[in-house]
């Protein structure tokens, strides 16, 4: 039997059929799910899209959004690009059809909408004929064919676009895709479960015993450190927290005040603030890793003597313990404000 009608045999007795998104196939559904699966779990994703599918059933109700809401339902998944964009494109579909897209070309044509995703999404909701290739399907051509290198090279992406084309079947679209992404997620994951795979038969990585080096990963540089101070003010109205510029870093969420690195905490709290003599104090730090560095955050808290009302109360805010889980907020600046006594 073929490559995909193994795949397609398999998929309909052994995959996933239960998934949310899976219950109807509304493009706005399945698109919503495709962004959030971008290098997230399923079993991390499901609550998430949940949620967010109660408060935005469809693609009109997320293009006219409050983008703090939208920002407040992605905190958590990170890479809030994401968010943004998704909201953007929900704008531009109505503008520009009145609805969501399931046709690949139109889809391609938004913003956050790459190749693999705008055939994912045009296979299940648009019948189309169109390959996948995202990091899950590149990783079991590499090992079922045996390529090395690198993917996120050009040539070597440009191979594995080339065979996943080749390998689509005339029928079962439907089946062979959600079959990838199923061996993807199960037997062939970043640890090889090759027992419980229906391909081992024809696998190079499996006969060349090369499951744990293929895909061959992206070679090593050191990622650079950034260090940078934030600031936890307290007052009795609760947390001061400043609102980031739309784009770059953690984006349109709310966040804390930052301090140059390694300067002193007391002065440089004192210059700006009235603070409650001998309050300051700066506790362990935190590191997070972002695609392109390393960030350890500094963390310092301080008593205000008074709260200042909030000199733009669109950048600026005071949060109580009870907001945070309202507010859209980076996940370890999350994590660090819920790990304060109130
Ligand atoms: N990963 C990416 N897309 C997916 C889907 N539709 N179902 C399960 N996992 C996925």
């Amino acid at each position: 039997m073929s490559f995909a009608n193994t795949l397609i045999t398999w998929q309909r007795q052994h995959g996933r059929h239960h998934l949310p998104w899976q219950e109807n196939r509304d493009a706005y559904r399945v698109w919503v799910s495709e962004i959030m699966l971008q290098q997230t779990q399923v079993s991390t994703v499901i609550p998430y899209y949940r949620r967010f599918m109660a408060r935005f059933p469809d693609v009109g109700a997320l293009a006219c959004a409050p983008p703090d809401e939208v920002l407040a339902l992605w905190s958590g998944l990170g890479y809030y690009a994401r968010a943004r964009n998704l909201q953007r494109a929900a704008q531009l579909a109505m503008a520009r059809h009145g609805a969501f897209p399931a046709a690949f070309g139109q889809l391609l044509a938004l913003p956050g909408i790459g190749r693999s995703t705008a055939a994912a999404i045009s296979v299940f909701c648009n019948g189309e004929r169109r390959a996948i290739l995202d990091g899950n399907v590149r990783r079991v051509l590499c090992r079922h064919f045996g390529i090395d290198g690198w993917p996120g090279e050009k040539p070597v992406e440009n191979r594995l676009w080339a065979l996943a084309e080749s390998l689509l079947p005339e029928t079962g679209l439907d089946s062979y895709t959600q079959g990838l992404m199923d061996l993807g997620a199960g037997p062939c994951a970043r640890r090889a479960d090759c027992a419980r795979c229906p391909l081992t038969a024809t696998c190079h990585a499996r006969q060349q015993g090369s499951t744990a080096t293929l895909p061959t990963p992206r070679p090593r540089t050191r990622l650079p450190e950034r260090t940078t101070g934030f600031l936890v003010l307290r007052s009795t109205h609760g947390t001061l927290l400043e609102k980031r510029p739309p784009s770059g870093i953690w984006g349109g969420l709310w966040s804390l005040p930052e301090l140059p690195p390694g300067c002193d905490p007391a002065r440089a709290c004192a210059d700006g603030y009235p603070l409650v003599a001998g309050s300051v104090h700066v506790l362990p730090g935190f590191r997070h890793t972002f695609t392109h560095f390393r960030l350890h955050g500094e963390v310092i808290v301080a008593e205000l003597a008074a709260p200042l009302p909030p000199a733009d109360p669109d950048l600026q805010r005071w949060a109580r313990h009870d907001d945070l889980c309202h507010l859209g907020l980076p996940a370890p600046i999350r994590t660090l404000l819920e790990s304060l006594p109130c």
